[in-house]
Protein backbone atom coordinates (compact mmCIF):
# COMPACT_ATOMS: atom_id res chain seq x y z
CA UNK A 1 0.00 0.00 0.00
CA UNK A 2 1.34 3.78 -0.47
CA UNK A 3 2.56 4.71 2.51
CA UNK A 4 0.53 8.48 2.54
CA UNK A 5 -2.44 6.44 2.65
CA UNK A 6 -1.26 4.55 5.98
CA UNK A 7 0.24 7.86 7.74
CA UNK A 8 -2.53 10.46 6.76
CA UNK A 9 -3.96 11.57 9.99
CA UNK A 10 -6.69 14.22 11.15
CA UNK A 11 -4.65 16.73 12.35
CA UNK A 12 -6.44 18.88 14.80
CA UNK A 13 -3.49 20.66 16.28
CA UNK A 14 -1.23 22.91 14.00
CA UNK A 15 1.90 25.17 14.21
CA UNK A 16 1.01 28.80 14.45
CA UNK A 17 4.57 29.74 13.26
CA UNK A 18 4.58 28.19 10.23
CA UNK A 19 2.13 29.52 7.40
CA UNK A 20 0.77 27.64 4.24
CA UNK A 21 2.12 29.40 1.02
CA UNK A 22 0.28 30.61 -2.07
CA UNK A 23 2.36 27.80 -3.46
CA UNK A 24 1.55 24.80 -1.34
CA UNK A 25 -2.08 25.79 -1.77
CA UNK A 26 -2.43 25.87 -5.42
CA UNK A 27 -0.07 22.57 -5.08
CA UNK A 28 -3.26 21.36 -3.21
CA UNK A 29 -5.65 22.40 -5.62
CA UNK A 30 -4.04 21.19 -8.33
CA UNK A 31 -4.56 17.57 -7.04
CA UNK A 32 -8.09 18.22 -5.92
CA UNK A 33 -8.62 19.11 -9.86
CA UNK A 34 -7.42 15.90 -10.64
CA UNK A 35 -9.69 13.80 -9.10
CA UNK A 36 -12.02 11.62 -11.10
CA UNK A 37 -15.67 13.13 -11.19
CA UNK A 38 -19.11 11.46 -12.97
CA UNK A 39 -18.77 12.34 -16.84
CA UNK A 40 -16.30 14.52 -15.87
CA UNK A 41 -18.37 17.20 -14.92
CA UNK A 42 -15.53 18.46 -12.28
CA UNK A 43 -18.81 20.25 -9.93
CA UNK A 44 -16.38 22.08 -7.55
CA UNK A 45 -14.83 24.99 -6.57
CA UNK A 46 -12.59 26.02 -4.16
CA UNK A 47 -12.21 28.97 -1.31
CA UNK A 48 -8.97 28.98 0.12
CA UNK A 49 -8.67 30.73 3.68
CA UNK A 50 -5.57 32.31 4.82
CA UNK A 51 -7.10 35.13 6.78
CA UNK A 52 -6.69 34.97 10.53
CA UNK A 53 -10.07 36.66 10.96
CA UNK A 54 -11.95 33.85 8.57
CA UNK A 55 -10.41 30.54 9.69
CA UNK A 56 -11.23 32.26 13.66
CA UNK A 57 -14.93 32.70 12.52
CA UNK A 58 -15.22 28.97 11.45
CA UNK A 59 -13.75 27.57 14.74
CA UNK A 60 -16.05 29.59 16.15
CA UNK A 61 -19.22 28.99 13.78
CA UNK A 62 -18.79 24.90 13.05
CA UNK A 63 -19.31 22.59 16.03
CA UNK A 64 -16.62 20.17 15.24
CA UNK A 65 -14.23 22.65 13.26
CA UNK A 66 -12.58 24.28 16.46
CA UNK A 67 -9.06 23.00 15.13
CA UNK A 68 -9.20 25.73 12.46
CA UNK A 69 -8.40 28.07 15.38
CA UNK A 70 -4.90 26.99 14.97
CA UNK A 71 -4.84 26.29 11.61
CA UNK A 72 -3.04 28.65 9.22
CA UNK A 73 -5.21 27.77 6.03
CA UNK A 74 -8.31 25.77 5.05
CA UNK A 75 -9.79 24.74 1.89
CA UNK A 76 -13.82 25.14 1.56
CA UNK A 77 -14.64 22.75 -1.04
CA UNK A 78 -17.73 24.68 -2.98
CA UNK A 79 -19.87 21.77 -4.37
CA UNK A 80 -21.90 23.03 -8.30
CA UNK A 81 -24.77 20.62 -8.35
CA UNK A 82 -25.88 19.64 -12.07
CA UNK A 83 -28.39 21.55 -13.04
CA UNK A 84 -28.91 23.44 -9.40
CA UNK A 85 -30.16 19.97 -8.68
CA UNK A 86 -29.37 18.66 -4.84
CA UNK A 87 -29.38 14.91 -5.97
CA UNK A 88 -26.54 13.60 -8.47
CA UNK A 89 -22.71 12.57 -7.86
CA UNK A 90 -21.18 15.57 -6.55
CA UNK A 91 -21.12 14.46 -3.07
CA UNK A 92 -18.74 11.29 -4.34
CA UNK A 93 -17.26 14.06 -6.95
CA UNK A 94 -16.36 16.26 -4.29
CA UNK A 95 -15.03 13.69 -1.69
CA UNK A 96 -12.94 12.42 -3.86
CA UNK A 97 -11.47 15.85 -4.52
CA UNK A 98 -11.36 16.55 -0.93
CA UNK A 99 -8.95 12.92 -0.65
CA UNK A 100 -6.68 14.38 -2.85
CA UNK A 101 -6.13 17.47 -1.14
CA UNK A 102 -5.63 15.47 1.77
CA UNK A 103 -3.05 13.01 0.58
CA UNK A 104 -1.32 15.70 -1.02
CA UNK A 105 -0.73 17.69 2.28
CA UNK A 106 0.33 14.69 3.85
CA UNK A 107 2.93 14.19 1.10
CA UNK A 108 4.11 17.91 1.77
CA UNK A 109 4.43 17.36 5.61
CA UNK A 110 1.32 19.18 5.96
CA UNK A 111 -1.47 17.92 8.23
CA UNK A 112 -5.38 18.53 7.57
CA UNK A 113 -8.64 17.83 8.72
CA UNK A 114 -11.87 17.38 6.81
CA UNK A 115 -14.23 18.69 8.37
CA UNK A 116 -18.26 18.18 7.20
CA UNK A 117 -20.40 20.61 5.85
CA UNK A 118 -22.49 18.97 3.34
CA UNK A 119 -25.53 17.53 4.30
CA UNK A 120 -25.78 19.40 7.51
CA UNK A 121 -28.40 22.23 6.66
CA UNK A 122 -27.44 24.62 9.36
CA UNK A 123 -23.77 24.24 9.05
CA UNK A 124 -24.25 25.07 5.09
CA UNK A 125 -26.13 28.00 5.87
CA UNK A 126 -23.62 29.21 7.94
CA UNK A 127 -20.29 28.92 5.99
CA UNK A 128 -22.41 29.99 3.13
CA UNK A 129 -23.40 32.81 5.18
CA UNK A 130 -19.92 33.89 5.99
CA UNK A 131 -18.62 33.35 2.95
CA UNK A 132 -20.84 34.70 0.19
CA UNK A 133 -21.36 31.63 -1.69
CA UNK A 134 -24.36 31.77 -3.84
CA UNK A 135 -27.33 29.76 -4.54
CA UNK A 136 -27.51 26.68 -5.80
CA UNK A 137 -23.94 26.33 -4.84
CA UNK A 138 -22.78 24.36 -1.54
CA UNK A 139 -20.23 24.29 0.45
CA UNK A 140 -19.38 20.94 0.93
CA UNK A 141 -17.11 20.59 3.59
CA UNK A 142 -13.93 22.83 5.24
CA UNK A 143 -10.53 21.45 4.99
CA UNK A 144 -8.08 22.49 8.04
CA UNK A 145 -3.97 22.66 6.61
CA UNK A 146 -1.58 23.45 8.59
CA UNK A 147 1.68 22.37 9.70
CA UNK A 148 1.40 19.22 12.52
CA UNK A 149 1.75 20.07 15.96
CA UNK A 150 0.46 16.43 16.81
CA UNK A 151 1.68 13.15 15.23
CA UNK A 152 -0.61 10.59 15.95
CA UNK A 153 0.21 7.16 14.60
CA UNK A 154 -1.56 5.17 11.86
CA UNK A 155 -5.00 4.53 12.50
CA UNK A 156 -6.90 2.42 9.44
CA UNK A 157 -6.54 -1.01 9.22
CA UNK A 158 -7.61 -4.06 7.02
CA UNK A 159 -10.84 -5.94 7.85
CA UNK A 160 -10.91 -9.33 5.82
CA UNK A 161 -14.69 -9.12 7.01
CA UNK A 162 -15.71 -6.58 5.20
CA UNK A 163 -15.06 -7.93 1.74
CA UNK A 164 -16.67 -10.81 -0.53
CA UNK A 165 -14.65 -12.06 -3.11
CA UNK A 166 -16.63 -13.16 -6.40
CA UNK A 167 -13.90 -15.39 -8.16
C1 LIG B 1 -17.33 13.29 5.76
C2 LIG B 1 -16.38 13.52 6.90
C3 LIG B 1 -16.68 14.51 7.83
C4 LIG B 1 -15.80 14.76 8.88
N1 LIG B 1 -16.08 15.79 9.72
C5 LIG B 1 -15.21 16.07 10.71
C6 LIG B 1 -15.42 17.22 11.54
O1 LIG B 1 -16.37 17.97 11.37
N2 LIG B 1 -14.51 17.47 12.52
C7 LIG B 1 -13.42 16.66 12.73
O2 LIG B 1 -12.63 16.96 13.64
N3 LIG B 1 -13.18 15.57 11.94
C8 LIG B 1 -14.04 15.28 10.95
N4 LIG B 1 -13.78 14.22 10.10
C9 LIG B 1 -12.57 13.41 10.31
C10 LIG B 1 -12.92 12.04 10.90
O3 LIG B 1 -13.31 12.17 12.25
C11 LIG B 1 -11.68 11.15 10.76
O4 LIG B 1 -11.34 11.01 9.40
C12 LIG B 1 -11.86 9.76 11.37
O5 LIG B 1 -12.06 9.83 12.75
C13 LIG B 1 -10.65 8.84 11.09
O6 LIG B 1 -9.47 9.42 11.59
P1 LIG B 1 -8.24 9.77 10.64
O7 LIG B 1 -8.72 10.76 9.61
O8 LIG B 1 -7.21 10.35 11.54
O9 LIG B 1 -7.80 8.50 9.99
C14 LIG B 1 -14.64 13.96 9.04
C15 LIG B 1 -14.34 12.98 8.10
C16 LIG B 1 -15.19 12.78 7.03
C17 LIG B 1 -14.82 11.75 5.99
Amino acid sequence: MNELIEKRRSIRKYRNDKSVTREQIKRLLEAAMFAPSACNSRPWEFIAITKRETLDEIARIHPNAAMCATATAAIVVVAIPQDGKPEGYFPQDCGAATQNILLEAADMGLGSCWCGVYPRTERIAEIRALLHIPEPKIPFNVIALGTPDEAPSPRGFFEESKVTYIE
